[in-house]
């Protein structure tokens, strides 16, 4: 197996990471892989925010469990009511990928980035999970507040989110894959 199906077979979620930060050229090496991923007419049609502000990282949290715990969605509310589950895994790191709102491809576009960035991640030893969680809070009206401290660009929505740090502790295989996804015919 070559290098690049390695890494991409290798990643899984990381949700146990270290405190320290991870290194500017590891950062930018990752955001780079993002910014090269496919995009429907290259449009790119996407904007990343990078938080490595702890207070702010903290405040999402506290605020995105408040708004799970009101939320019908049962799935939500469990994870709002848990004590132990910070939405972001304290990460030291987090990315918010936001998309422009007049294109329809944004959130398949803004995927794409997400993935090459796990996989960049995966490559340099950084750890990462995707977060779609704090989409529910970033584009509900209990969110608002916080658009403009994370410098959302006017006309672009909250997409994806990627939570980035040095993994603590070895990580378990994660989640087995389906058999029956694939139907060959020739
Ligand atoms: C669109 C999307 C949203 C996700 N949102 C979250 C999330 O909010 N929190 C989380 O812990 N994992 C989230 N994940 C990670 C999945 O749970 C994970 O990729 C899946 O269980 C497979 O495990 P693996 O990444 O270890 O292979 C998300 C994944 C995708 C593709």
């Amino acid at each position: 197996m070559n290098e690049i199906l390695k890494v991409i077979r290798d990643r899984r979620s990381t949700r146990n990471f270290l405190p320290d930060q991870i290194k500017e050229s590891d950062l930018k090496n990752i955001l780079d892989a993002g910014i090269y991923a496919p995009s429907a007419t290259n449009k790119q049609p996407w904007h990343f925010t990078v938080v490595q502000n702890k207070d702010l990282i903290d405040r999402l949290n506290y605020s995105f469990k408040e708004f799970a715990k009101k939320s019908d969605n049962d799935y939500l509310r469990k994870f709002g009511n848990n004590e132990n589950f910070h939405v972001f895994y304290n990460s030291p790191t987090v990315i918010l990928v936001s998309g422009d709102e007049t294109n329809r491809y944004s959130p398949i576009d803004c995927a794409a980035a997400v993935e090459n960035m796990l996989i960049a991640g995966e490559s340099l030893g950084v750890g990462s999970c995707w977060i779609g969680f704090i989409e529910y809070l970033l584009n509900s009206e209990e969110g608002k507040g916080f658009l403009k401290e994370l410098q959302i660009p006017e006309g672009f929505r909250q997409i994806h989110a990627v939570s980035l740090g040095y993994k603590k502790g070895t990580s378990t295989n994660g989640p087995s894959r389906k058999e029956n996804t694939i139907t060959y015919i020739k």
